[in-house]
């Protein structure tokens, strides 16, 4: 399951996402924003998607907002969400093979459409390379000393 979700100035390209999404066949959800006016508070939107990531083990989540910053930091603060704000492929296929992001972090007013169709495949494509090195790394995501 995908679960979506974006303020007003990232809603416009969660649409585009979300219709993507349908035409591959993927399991999606969207959580909000669902109207421009009145704005929302990101950090609303992407406790509500963390929330559910945490919840059901193998999910993944994409928000979107103006720049992605916001939407990350918010999730970022629920244990086990492993939150990428990235602006590029490359980034985000990094952020599945070491880091083994599980949401998708994108800035609907900094990416063009085609850059970020293909930053969510790349997304949902990549595997968590499952070396040692990688797990213990992440593990300690979770463990500030
Ligand atoms: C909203 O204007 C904007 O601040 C928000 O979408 C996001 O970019 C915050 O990180």
């Amino acid at each position: 399951m995908i679960y979506l979700g974006s303020d007003h100035a990232g809603l416009e390209l969660k649409k585009l996402i979300q219709k993507h999404l349908q035409e591959k066949g993927e399991k999606e959800v969207d959580l909000g924003a669902f109207k421009i006016e009145p704005p929302t508070d990101y950090p609303e939107i992407a406790h509500e998607v963390a929330e559910k990531v945490v919840e059901n083990q193998g999910s993944k989540g994409i928000l979107v907002c103006g720049t992605g910053i916001g939407m990350c930091m918010a999730a970022n603060k629920h244990a086990g969400v492993r939150g990428a704000n990235c602006e590029s492929k490359g980034t985000v296929e990094m952020s599945r093979k070491h880091n083994d992001s599980n949401v998708l972090c994108l800035g609907g007013r900094v990416l063009d459409t085609k850059t970020a169709l293909e930053m969510v495949d790349t997304f949902l494509d990549t595997k968590f390379e499952t070396e040692e090195r990688h797990v213990r790394r992440v593990q300690k995501i979770e463990k500030p000393k």
